[in-house]
């Protein structure tokens, strides 16, 4: 299974479809093959393992894999019935799926009577696609709250300007944070006030490979010149102030992560709805003494109500400060940030 987990660990982080790990085994416990799954649209692990045998081999094998196999058909076929047509006779699993619409392959194979075992390495699997099983558990993306701030909490000067406020290597660091998210979200304030092209950039040049979709949330046109438009990355303008809503459409295009980048609005909005899963907080040693503050209105009256946040990391990016934090349930916060499933139409899983 560690074997299986450092298969998975090769899979891309973002894109719909989890991180997933196969390795066959002979019955005398020799390797036969090994899988993982690259992508959308590109093989599931278990079917690339039984890809790389000849037709038969693994008649008696064992297969050891991260996930749970699936029982849905999306892009590739179930894998729980490529197992059985191969003939494994033991499937070891590390964790369930949480996908209400792929999960049940462990309780088929061994209704048709393969030997099953569940939960080898659960929480390192879980710990792998947490952000993607956070996803399609709730039926909305996870959503990363980035901010940068002075020492005194502002996020732009008295006059609006805001560039910028931290070091190159805390913007190289962000460029870094938004590859790892299927999207990009700003509101329109953002949008109007910064003209930002919010793409992947390294050394001032769009990376190569897809760019995350960025996202406008606002009832606002953008200008027809306005660099969002370009043909650099798609965009996606939600016409809608209400959070969920911006979330729902996301989760329909199968977006499983979200980089909510500001503004202060936008961002005190998805805070005070219970929609932000983890923050990313560059802090520059800087003062700006007026101006808007990093966060909006979050309806904290009185000190009961505080929002509090549980810290992760402390790094130094140049001469700033990064804290990762995750919010905790308290004040203002609600417990259960979930959104209904049903409200989420076209949250599948197709690894
Ligand atoms: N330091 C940083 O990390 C950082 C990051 C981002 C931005 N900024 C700065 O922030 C400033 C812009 O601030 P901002 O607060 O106006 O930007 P914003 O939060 O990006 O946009 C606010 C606008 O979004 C729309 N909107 C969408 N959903 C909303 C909701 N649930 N509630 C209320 N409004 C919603 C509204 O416009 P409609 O009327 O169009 O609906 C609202 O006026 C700029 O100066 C920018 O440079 C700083």
């Amino acid at each position: 299974m560690h074997r299986a987990l450092q298969l998975a660990a090769q899979g891309p982080r973002t894109g719909p479809n989890p991180r997933v790990g196969c390795v066959l085994l002979a019955p005398d416990g020799r390797v036969l093959a090994e899988g993982a799954h690259r992508g959308a649209g590109t093989p599931h692990a278990e079917a690339a393992a039984l890809a790389a045998l000849p037709e038969g081999a693994a008649r008696g094998a064992t297969a050891v894999v991260t996930l749970e196999p699936c029982t849905h058909t999306g892009r590739t076929g179930p894998c729980s019935r490529a197992l059985l047509a191969a003939g494994v006779s033991r499937v070891v699993v590390a964790d369930t799926d949480p996908n209400p619409r792929a999960a049940g392959g462990a309780a088929e194979l061994a209704a048709a009577g393969v030997d099953v075992e569940t939960g080898l390495l659960a929480p390192e699997s879980r710990a792998l696609n947490e952000r993607w099983a956070a996803a399609v558990g709730r039926g909305r993306p996870w959503v990363t709250w980035k901010w940068a701030a002075t020492l005194d909490g502002r996020s732009a000067a008295a006059d609006g300007s805001s560039r910028w406020i931290t070091s190159a290597a805390s913007r190289a660091d962000v460029h870094r944070l938004r590859a790892e998210h299927d999207a990009v979200l700003v509101g329109t304030g953002t949008a109007l006030a910064d003209d930002p092209a919010l793409t992947v950039r390294a050394d001032g040049r769009e990376v190569e490979g897809p760019q995350p979709l960025r996202v406008v949330a606002g009832l606002r046109e953008l200008p027809a010149g306005a660099r969002l438009r370009d043909e650099r990355a798609p965009l996606l303008h939600v016409r809608s102030r209400e959070p969920h809503a911006v979330l729902a459409a996301l989760a329909a295009r199968e977006v499983r992560t979200v980089l909510l980048e500001g503004g202060p609005t936008l961002a005190a909005a998805f805070a005070a709805a219970g929609l932000v899963d983890e923050v990313v907080c560059y802090l520059a040693p800087a003062l700006l003494g007026a101006g808007p503050a990093a966060v909006g209105d979050l309806g904290v009256r009185s000190m009961p109500d505080i929002a509090r946040l549980r810290l992760r990391s402390v790094e130094r990016t140049g001469d700033d400060v990064r804290l990762v934090a995750r919010p905790v349930p308290s004040g203002v916060w609600s417990a259960d940030p979930a959104l209904p499933v049903k409200e989420a139409a076209g949250v599948h899983r197709d690894r």
